[in-house]
């Protein structure tokens, strides 16, 4: 009988009573993540994509708020000159120091430009325009790909998680970021050309792994802006699916005004609207992430 009902609903799985998800394969709950017994050495993960807009931010805020959420200890590095990441968590970033006197050395200890945010659990590195400066000045500086990851080290015994919202480009600060992590997150847009320029991105990891990171993962591929509604939306995302296989997290972002609403307030859409269904898949990424290994 059983078997019967799930051979006749396409809603079903063959497997089990676990529903399909829209990357077609069973779409888990996750469970809860055990509490964790102490913290650290955080897990260092950056958000790449050269291209702009396709969620980076929204993806480091929401997915930082909801490891918070669950007790773990999160830093979230604002690696980008437009200091969105700063701006979505409600952090001043006029006239502070930033992640740019860590990485130019003056200011020495990354306390003294870690600010805390309304989120328990969740510490940030904020970041302004000043970082625009940076590529021109790390030109010159030795062994300049690892600046990031020697700024981190100072900090990451009392992090479980470090979050790196990288800039939309594939320079300096990017390899810099690369260089830096255990694991990389790419966010997908599920719109026209989201996969344009991912091969070159790719390439990129591939050669931080060669040359300055050899562990560095690919923790997975998650399509952000997702509209089941539209016939074009479900079509990117089974290209994507196509490209990246079992890399593509079950979790997928639906598309909702509900989070340029949240930016605006500077609190992460957790908070913000707790019940809605963007948050819950926040949450879910967060719980898919700690099953995959990806976090502790
Ligand atoms: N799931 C979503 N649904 C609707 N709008 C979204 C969603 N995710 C992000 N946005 C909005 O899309 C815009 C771009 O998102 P975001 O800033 O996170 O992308 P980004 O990749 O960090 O961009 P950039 O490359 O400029 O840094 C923002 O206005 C954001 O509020
Ligand atoms: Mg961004």
């Amino acid at each position: 009988m059983t078997t019967e009902k799930a051979r006749g609903s396409k809603k079903k799985a063959s497997t089990d009573d676990t529903p399909m998800g829209p990357t077609g394969r069973p779409y888990h709950g996750f469970a809860t993540p055990p509490k964790l017994d102490g913290h650290g050495p955080a897990r260092i993960i950056a958000l790449c994509n050269q291209k702009g807009g396709v969620g980076k931010t929204t993806t480091t805020i929401n997915l930082a708020a909801s490891l918070a959420q669950y007790g773990r200890r999160v830093l979230a590095v604002d690696f980008d000159p437009q200091g969105a990441l700063s701006a979505g968590l409600g952090i001043a970033t006029h006239d502070v120091p930033t992640i740019y006197d860590l990485l130019l050395d003056t200011k020495r200890d990354p306390h003294d430009v870690i600010v805390s945010t309304s989120v328990e659990n969740l510490d940030v590195i904020p970041a302004n325009i000043d970082l625009s400066a940076a590529e021109v000045h790390l030109v010159n500086e030795v062994a300049r790909e690892t600046i990031l990851a020697r700024v981190l080290r100072k900090v990451s015994g009392e992090y479980d998680v470090i979050l790196v919202d990288c800039q939309p480009s594939l320079g300096i600060l990017t390899v810099n970021a690369l260089t830096a992590s255990h694991g990389v997150l790419i966010p997908l847009e599920c719109e026209f050309f989201a996969l344009r320029g991912v091969a070159l991105l790719i390439e990129t990891i591939d050669k931080v792994r060669d040359r300055l990171n050899p562990s560095i993962t690919l923790d997975g591929v998650l399509a952000t802006m997702y509209d089941p509604r539209t016939l074009h939306s479900r079509e990117v995302l089974e290209r994507v699916v196509e490209a990246f296989g079992d890399d593509v997290l079950e979790t997928v972002i639906g598309r909702t005004v509900k989070f340029p609403d949240a930016s605006v307030s500077g609190v992460p859409i957790t908070k913000f609207a707790p019940e809605h269904p963007a948050a819950q898949a926040y949450l879910r990424l967060a719980r898919e992430l700690v099953a995959r290994g990806a976090v502790a």
